[in-house]
């Protein structure tokens, strides 16, 4: 049985304050915190092992569609910063890949599901607030959904 992580949990919700306006973008970021929060939860309920490995595979495929849909759309707007942000993508893939390589050695654990918290669920948040919204201005058509990207 998984350690239960006493305390509060942390919601992981939705705001304005996220929202590029770039509905397939939104889109794709609101799944990934419905996912963090039903994990968080799952955590805290003791269930952090069976979560952890639900959340790592996620994250594995969703890193691929949505950073390579963002990048899509940096290019094609021709994001003058485009290089700088995929440097941030690149060191998320690498702080995941160091988290996966600790869940595969040691299996989930209370100081895991706390790393995924702090480390991977944070790194979004500050992403999304502070690198994403800075393509925001560059990004012509903004509600057109998923035809901007393919
Ligand atoms: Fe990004």
């Amino acid at each position: 049985m998984d350690k239960k992580i006493e305390g509060n949990i942390e919601k992981f919700i939705w705001t304005e304050n996220y929202c590029t306006g770039i509905e397939v973008i939104d889109n794709q970021h609101q799944e990934l915190f419905r996912k963090f929060d039903k994990c968080s939860l799952a955590i805290y309920k003791g269930e952090g092992k069976s979560i952890l490995r639900e959340i790592i595979s996620f994250i594995d495929i969703y890193v691929n569609d949505h950073f390579d849909d963002e990048e899509r759309l940096m290019t094609i707007n021709k994001y003058p910063d485009y290089y700088k942000h995929i440097e941030f993508h690149k060191n998320f893939r690498g702080i995941f890949n160091s988290f996966k390589k600790d869940f595969e050695q040691r299996g989930g654990d209370a100081y895991l599901a706390l790393q995924l918290e702090k480390e991977i669920r944070n790194w979004w948040k500050n992403h999304i607030l502070t690198i994403d919204m800075l393509y925001v201005p560059y990004i012509k058509i903004k509600s057109s959904g998923k035809s901007q990207v393919e």
